[in-house]
């Protein structure tokens, strides 16, 4: 997906949101390009310059769980498949797959059967919500994630946005809008609409099991639970309590009305689950000119009269019951004070949110000193008793950054889900990556270097404002950070950079001038001290077509080009899972045609060795993943498949891609993969 500059045009159609990033920190390219042009000069594999850079420390580790020795210590042992254009799961052979839980499914309450023609609001959420994104298992039996059941646990998924036009009895043979909003009626949208679109956001709690037959069902039990864009929840962190947050619903501003935008997700070191809330500020209009925005609404992009559309992205205010609910994504100042109206309530989105998967009646918590920007999702290291935790958090927006969270207190695994409260108290850094292959970590701490009551008025506002705290320190500006990953071997850490078509500076002696096809970076924390405030880092890859791309020294082949890496998971065994996101407007066009639709490919960096292992259907993207503790059963996401129909084909009742063939549209679904043999997947 590909954000583009432009002061009136706030979104391309897919959510991604324009840079909004006007600082001059220097910008990610401009180090990798001098340190790449250094690490060249080396004139190793990639082991001796991470060698040479760690002083050989980088690549040893703690030992770990190896279920994959079965295989003879081999952990890669599939058979590459190519790319693909067809509308349909390829993967390699001796694996097969089968589709679960697609946009719709009942889980809950009445189990209203899918009929998106029919389906009301209500209904919607009691069913599966749309476009799959981040996901995890969480075993049921001993919630130990690498001992309990493989056969019977909770799949627990963020769903990322709507496409109204596969949802309502409306939008059929209409024309759509620049995002996809059917037509307007005198200017509104029906009430119910909207929270039919509402419901579908938010995160699936699935109990799912094994059959006797090897297929995977739904379980239609107390588990289940569905989290929205209207769940109640709590605001806790420095922010909570602070004029930021203060609304109508709210007035003590201590709560707020659901999550939105949720992209990858997060798992606590204590086994509950974090959603990651993205492209939210699209979600809000401020009625008045650009410049008439509060600065935290100007920086993230929320928009204005002046945007086109003139509507938030799904018009969620134009609702024709005029409630709360709906017309609080209007967030114009209104009332004689904040309490009176809705001018804050974009300020209780942009968040981390914790619940716990195993208690339905959980209240999800937007955890604020893990700062506010485009969360892409949040990844932790291993709890380690009586030792802070950390965990790692990307701002996937043109030129935004990456940031790492280190709590006050310590991990004490006997206090469980009460570990959460450390998640309320820390320090907040920003990644600021020199040209030598160092790097350090900003602290974000009020009253600390730049941070001054000159700038800032508390740590609230601070949070509340992280993008430009970040801008004030000196952080390296990055190509749309997305999932973070930490390999279990050795605790460096590994991000993917997707792209960005949005830089301005070029540096026409590399390769990699227009960042067009994405890369992964990685680093190794000082002391291999998770708390450190100082790192070395490296390049992983260069993704790309064979003649621009960089893997261990060599170009990537046939075996494994693939464009805008997204999605990154560690498998226990050390295998490093790599998924990608085209977006829709690119995808099998052009030269990136070469790459087919989106895939996932398996890496193995120890040996060097990366494959494609997967490639899925027209129009999608591929994010999500997760093994069962034995690792013999991996979910995997796609997410909005048929998506690169056009408005007009749309019209004329043609959809480009119909995956999974379940119904009218194409639908987001989930991916349950297996061996023939009954193997550890990868093998
Ligand atoms: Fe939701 Fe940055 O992908
Ligand atoms: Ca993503
Ligand atoms: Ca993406």
């Amino acid at each position: 997906m590909h954000p583009i500059p432009s002061q009136l045009v706030i979104d391309n159609g897919n959510g991604d949101e324009p840079m909004s990033n006007h600082s001059d920190n220097p910008h990610f390219d401009d180090v990798l390009n001098a340190h790449l042009s250094r690490r060249s000069a080396l004139k190793g594999s990639l082991g001796a310059s991470i060698a040479a850079l760690f002083g050989g420390a980088a690549l040893t580790g703690c030992a770990t769980t190896a279920t994959g020795s079965a295989s003879g210590g081999k952990l890669i042992g599939f058979k590459a498949i190519g790319v693909s254009n067809a509308d349909t799961v390829m993967v390699p052979p001796g694996y097969k797959v089968q589709t679960l839980v697609p946009w719709g499914t009942p889980i809950m309450g009445r189990m209203p059967a899918f009929d998106p023609l029919k389906n009301s609001g209500a209904d919607q959420g009691m069913q599966v919500g749309s476009h799959h994104d981040g996901m995890h298992f969480f075993p049921i039996e001993g919630k130990d994630p690498y001992s309990g059941s493989s056969t019977d646990g909770l799949l627990v998924m963020n769903h990322e946005y709507v496409e109204p036009r596969f949802m309502h009895a409306s939008a059929v043979g209409q024309k759509l809008s620049a995002d996809a909003v059917p037509a307007l009626v005198n200017g509104k949208r029906p009430a119910d609409e909207c929270l039919k679109e509402l419901n579908a956001h938010g995160v699936s709690v699935i109990h799912i099991r094994k059959g006797s037959n090897g297929e995977w069902a739904v379980v239609a039990d107390q588990f289940n639970r569905r989290i929205t864009g209207l769940t109640p929840m709590a605001i806790n962190g420095p922010v909570r309590g602070s004029d930021f947050v203060k609304t109508k619903y709210s007035p003590d501003g201590t709560r707020t009305r659901g999550t939105l935008n949720n992209c990858a997700h997060g798992v606590t070191p204590w086994n509950t689950y974090m959603m990651a809330e993205e492209n939210w500020a699209g979600y809000f209009i401020n009625k008045v000119g650009a410049n008439g925005r509060t600065r935290e609404q100007s920086r993230y992009g929320v928009r204005h009269n002046e945007s086109r559309p003139a509507t938030s992205r799904y018009g969620w205010e134009l609702a024709d019951s005029g409630a709360d609910e709906f017309a609080r994504f209007d967030v114009s100042a209104k009332g004689a004070n904040a309490t009176q109206d809705y001018r804050n309530e974009a300020n209780g989105f942009g968040w981390m949110v914790e619940f716990n998967p195993f208690d339905p009646n959980s209240t999800p918590v937007k955890r604020t000193a893990l700062g506010r920007f485009a969360h892409e999702g949040v990844v932790f290291q291993p709890g380690v008793e009586g030792k802070p935790v950390v965990c790692y958090s990307g701002d996937d927006a043109t030129n935004e950054y990456i940031y790492k969270f280190v709590s006050k207190g310590v991990y004490r695994k006997a206090a469980g889900v009460a570990n959460g409260a450390l998640l309320d108290e820390g320090t907040l850094y920003v990644a600021k990556f020199n040209d030598d292959g160092s790097g350090v970590w900003l602290p974000l701490v009020f009253g600390q270097g730049p941070l001054t009551p000159f700038r800032f008025n508390s740590q609230a506002d601070v949070l509340v404002n992280t993008r430009l705290a970040a801008d004030t320190v000196g952080a390296t500006r990055m190509d749309r950070p997305e999932w973070g990953a930490i390999d279990p071997k050795n605790g460096q850490v590994y991000f993917t950079l997707t792209n960005n078509d949005g830089r301005t500076t070029t540096d026409k002696a590399n390769p990699r001038e227009k960042s067009r096809w994405g890369h992964i970076i990685r680093w190794t924390e000082a002391g291999n001290d998770p708390a450190a405030t100082r790192f070395n880092w490296d390049i992983f890859l260069l993704a790309g077509p064979e003649k621009d791309s960089q893997f261990a020294g060599k170009p990537l082949t046939v075996e494994n080009i693939h464009n805008s890496p997204d999605g990154l998971w560690f498998d226990q065994d050390g295998r490093l899972w790599i998924q990608t996101d085209i977006g829709e407007s690119n995808q099998n066009k052009g030269d990136y045609a070469q790459f087919g639709n989106n895939q996932m490919l398996c890496a193995d960096p120890r040996t060097n060795e990366l494959k494609r292992f997967l490639v899925g259907p027209l129009g999608q993207e591929i994010t999500g993943v997760i093994t069962t503790p034995d690792g013999k059963t991996m979910f995997v996401n796609v997410q909005h498949p048929g998506a690169t129909t056009s408005a007009d084909n749309f019209a004329a009742g043609k959809t480009t891609g119909t995956w999974p063939n379940q119904g009218r549209y194409p639908r987001s679904a989930t991916l349950v993969i297996t061996k023939e043999d009954g193997g550890v997947i990868g093998t």
